[in-house]
């Protein structure tokens, strides 16, 4: 027994040591040095209100992590080992792995950071922090490193060198962050395997990109490639990805070398020329997206080789050529974008082969021919099919028994509504828009899909009725419902309370607006311009002022008070009521409506004076108030906030009295900044969020008089500028403040009762292409110094009481009597009546000394215009001819000044 028993405690013994050294191995107790670096490195920031990172994204909030972390000396919660994030090797307990992605973490991080000394970590995650700042130098002291993750963490500059340093790393993410200039520290990171720099700034020089004017200085080595010409020696690389960058140049061929890609993601960014054919070689790719870059040539014959591709995006190019008839042999493909590009001719049947086709987008092209569905048809798995905005003929069976959720069928050559459209319950996007479908909308179509169609357009058909009225959309998710250019008549059409963006404009609707329509509760945009209707607007319409951006009402028959459009919160960007027959005041709940940048009143019978109240508006950028009862002086605000972003204003026949609004011309902030990002209109911001398929977009649109003649805008540029005071009964001298609205093309302050002398400081507007001050009584001579501004186009000074000289030289060579008549004082030519002889009349005719003029070349086109114009800004043509995202115009913003936004990918 004794015997027995050392044994058995012997055993024990043994097995307790045996236990020990497991637990030591698999719970070591962490170092106080690494320990102490953590606890440091969690005092160095402050963690912002949750979220932090996107809702959608798999990586939720997790602030939680680093706020269990604890000083104390309590038993576990000390081991930091044993800490959220946090993960020591085994055996030696020392911290190699350290995950903070989405910890809210805030505050810079500099070289000296304490988590620099945790030499041994393997994995380092801070993915989805903000750091505001360069990527400090001293990670790369972190030669352990084999996983690192930067992505979307607010760092900004270079790509520091020491990152070249991590030779050992195989997945590298900085997606999403300010980065710029060149890739070339991570050139010899040869075991790299994963390299995702999505989202930066990256150019392809270490140029700094600290202002905009980079853009005049970027004169391109484009022959020997940029960025991804130092990324030659990664042949380890799978994943590629240098998504939405700024590169510029032809793609380099030795890409083709990297022959273990399996996704190589190029798209947004500002590559030209052809493909190159060497990425033929990368015959395991399954992923390739080359889209929204100015890529010219066609298809390259090498892409025969990529029998693994399963995606393959070329959409937004210049590509051209004949869709190729052996794409279709490439079996894996999925996913095929080739929308927007200018590919020709017919549709290669064999496209429809690949067995697992899911997705075919082949929309706005210069495709032609004759499709038949039979053709389509034969692909089982194809559910999203776009053909729109071709030269297509479809001829649709009405035996299609496959089931589509995207069918794009827009200027396909429709006559009538598709009958196999009755069983397609599962479309969420229909397009039939653009083909000459007439006549009344049959009743089944309208119990097509109710529970998934979620974007519907019939807009430039001839449609003329439903088959009920009022008719109610039964499509319980409808969210965009486009059919504006038909000739729809009855009253407005109920759509479901999801809907987003209703148009309905340019019909021939009739009647009132139903209350029902305040029930709209997501409503974006609701356009019903250009109808019939009539009678008063719901008062309830105020309901929707939470989510309601844009309203047009313009063109129509409304009569009464304009309603209060503004409830509690006020979304509202843009609201035109024009040409309507709206009496009484102005709602003064507008004037808490801080999101509104376009307002349009003009052409009702509006009785008010002037909405001084709006000048806090800090938005407001287009004010028109033309053809109204609005009267009395121009008061200004007491608290010098006047409009500061006002660009044109159109108080045009009113009976505004009084001077001219003297204080104002010097706070017209917008107006003075000589702006040339020509790119963008204004209402670009608001798009309804479809990827694909933007079609639906909005462009605020107004028409003004401008060189004597009405011009209709559909778009308006960002930043022209324009003041019509015109036909109402303005006194005095033309005040010298308004020197300063250097970016004005347009200015009439015809038909008032303006008086004192033309002042030469007028050359000050350098950019006026259109100056009339006829019907005045301006008096003294007309000053040489206005010969300055070559811009101009129209002159009209005529019915002043004008004298002397007429100038002679550049512009003014080139206007006729007209601009001069009604001031006997006047002579010289074009006038007959010669300087210094009152009798005698002179047959001289207006002679060019001058080179060609630039302004008589001039079309009525903003963009033109001012392309032209941009003498020394090369910025805005490189902007205006490159493509420029609305994600890169948001990161703008964000790097110029404001602070990021977090946005959802
Ligand atoms: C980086 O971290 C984020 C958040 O955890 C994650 O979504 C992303 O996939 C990571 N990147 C890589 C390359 O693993
Ligand atoms: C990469 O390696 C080459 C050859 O050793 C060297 O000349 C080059 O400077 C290295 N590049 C970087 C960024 O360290
Ligand atoms: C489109 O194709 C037609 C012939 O079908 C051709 O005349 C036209 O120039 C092409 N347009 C473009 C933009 O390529
Ligand atoms: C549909 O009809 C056409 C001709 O009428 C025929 O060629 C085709 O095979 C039919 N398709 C199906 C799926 O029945
Ligand atoms: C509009 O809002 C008011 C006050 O919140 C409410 O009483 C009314 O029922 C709403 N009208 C509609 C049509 O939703
Ligand atoms: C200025 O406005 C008047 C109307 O008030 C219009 O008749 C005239 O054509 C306008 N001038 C120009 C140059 O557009
Ligand atoms: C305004 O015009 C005057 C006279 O032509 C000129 O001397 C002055 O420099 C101009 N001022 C500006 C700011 O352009």
């Amino acid at each position: 027994m004794e015997k027995e028993s050392f044994y058995f405690s012997y055993m024990i013994l043994f097995l307790m040591i045996v236990a020990w050294h497991s637990l030591a191995s698999t719970r070591p107790r962490c170092h106080e040095d690494e320990r102490s670096a953590l606890l440091e490195f969690k005092a160095t920031f402050f963690t912002r209100k949750p979220p932090c990172c996107d809702s959608d994204s798999a990586t939720s909030n997790e602030q939680a992590k680093i706020e269990s972390w604890n000083a104390s000396t309590g038993e576990t919660k000390s081991d930091c080992c044993s800490w959220a994030g946090v993960e020591c090797d085994k055996v030696s307990g020392h911290v190699i792995g350290l995950n903070l992605s989405c910890t809210c973490l805030s505050g810079k991080i500099n070289s000296n950071a304490s988590i620099f000394r945790l030499l041994r970590l393997r994995s380092l995650n801070l993915a989805f922090n903000d750091f505001d700042c360069q990527i400090p130098p001293a990670i790369g002291n972190l030669v352990s490193l084999s996983h690192l993750n930067f992505s979307s963490s607010n760092f900004m500059g270079l790509i520091p060198r020491s990152l070249g340093n991590l030779t050992r790393l195989v997945h590298l993410d900085l997606s999403d962050n300010g980065l710029t200039g060149t890739t070339r520290p991570l050139e010899n990171l040869t075991r790299l395997v994963h390299l995702d720099l999505s989202d930066n700034w990256l150019t392809g020089t270490t140029r700094p990109l600290e202002n905009l004017t980079l853009f005049t200085h970027l004169s391109y080595d484009s022959s020997n490639g940029t960025t991804l010409s130092f990324l030659g020696n990664l042949v380890q690389l799978k994943y590629l990805s240098l998504r939405d960058n700024m590169l510029i140049g032809q793609i380099p061929s030795s890409l083709g070398d990297l022959v273990q890609l399996t996704h190589l993601d190029l798209s947004f960014n500002l590559w030209t020329g052809e493909i190159p054919s060497s990425i033929g070689n990368l015959a395991q790719l399954t992923y390739l997206d080359l889209t929204h870059n100015q890529l010219a040539g066609e298809i390259q014959p090498s892409f025969q080789n990529l029998l693994e591709l399963q995606f393959l995006a070329l959409y937004s190019n210049q590509l051209s050529g004949e869709i190729p008839s052996w794409l279709g042999r490439l079996t894996q493909l999925e996913f095929i974008f080739l929308s927007s590009n200018q590919f020709h001719g017919a549709i290669p049947s064999t496209i429809f082969q690949p067995p697992d086709l899911i997705v075919l987008y082949l929309d706005k092209n210069n495709l032609s021919g004759t499709l038949k569905s039979d053709v389509f048809s034969e692909a089982k798995k194809l559910n999203e099919l776009v053909l729109s905005f071709n030269k297509l003929s479809v001829i649709l069976e009405t035996n299609i028994t496959h089931r589509y959720k995207s069918l794009g069928l827009g200027s396909c050559n429709l006559n009538d509504f598709p009958e196999f459209l009755q069983d397609q319950d599962d479309l969420i996007m229909l397009d039939l828009s653009n083909n000459n479908i007439s006549g009344k909308v049959p009743e089944w179509f309208l119990d097509v899909s109710t529970e998934n169609l979620q974007y519907l357009n019939l807009s430039a058909n001839f449609l003329t009725s439903f088959a009920q009225d009022p008719v109610i959309f039964k499509w319980k998710e409808l969210a965009v419902a486009d059919l504006r250019f038909n000739e729809l008549q009855g009253s407005v059409p109920i759509p479901p309370p999801k809907i987003e963006h209703y148009f309905m404009s340019n019909n021939r609707l009739s009647g009132g607006v139903s209350p029902l329509i305040c029930n709209l509760s997501s409503t974006r945009m609701i356009d019903l311009s250009d109808n019939n209707l009539t009678g008063f607007i719901p008062p309830c319409l105020s309901n929707l002022s939470g989510t309601l951006e844009v309203m047009s009402l313009r063109s129509n028959n409304f009569i009464g008070k304009i309603p209060n459009l503004n409830a509690n919160s006020c979304a509202l960007i843009m609201v035109d009521l024009s040409y309507n027959k709206f009496s009484g005041p102005l709602p003064s709940s507008l004037r808490d409506c801080d999101n509104l940048k376009f307002l349009n009143f003009g052409n009702n019978q509006i009785r008010d004076v002037f909405p001084s109240w709006l000048g806090s508006l800090l938005g407001l950028k287009v004010l028109i108030l033309r053809y109204n009862g609005f009267h009395g002086l121009i008061g200004e605000r007491a608290d010098g906030i006047e409009f500061p972003m006002l660009q044109i204003l159109d108080l045009s026949h009113n009976i505004f009295s009084g001077g001219l609004p003297s204080k104002y011309f010097k706070h017209w902030t917008a107006m003075k900044v000589s702006e040339t990002d020509l790119s963008s209109y204004i209402g670009d911001a608001i798009k309804p969020t479809w990827i694909f398929y933007p079609d639906a977009t909005f462009h605020y649109s107004m028409s003004v008089i401008a060189k004597g003649i009405q011009m209709n805008y559909s778009k308006i540029q960002e930043h022209l500028a324009l003041i019509d005071l015109s036909s109402n009964n303005f006194s005095g001298a033309i005040p010298e403040t308004i020197r300063s609205l250097k970016q004005l093309k347009l200015l009439n302050f015809s038909n008032n009762m303006l008086s004192g002398a033309l002042p030469p400081f007028l050359a000050n507007l350098t950019n006026l292409e259109s100056l009339d001050l006829s019907r005045n009584q301006i008096s003294g001579e007309i000053p040489q110094e206005l010969t300055q501004v070559t811009s101009l186009a129209v002159f009209d000074v005529s019915y002043n009481h004008l004298t002397g000289p007429i100038p002679q030289s550049r512009q003014f060579a080139t206007f006729e009597n007209n601009s001069y008549k009604g001031n006997p004082g006047l002579c010289g030519p074009p006038l007959s009546r010669k300087c210094g002889d009152p009798e005698g009349p002179s047959p001289s005719s207006p002679t060019s000394e001058e080179d060609e003029d630039p302004g008589s070349a001039m079309e009525l086109d903003w963009k033109t215009v001012s392309m032209g114009y941009a003498s020394g800004l090369v910025i805005g043509v490189v902007l205006g001819n490159c493509l420029i995202t609305r994600r890169r115009a948001q990161r703008l913003v964000k790097n110029f000044g404001k602070r990021k936004q977090r946005r959802r990918r």
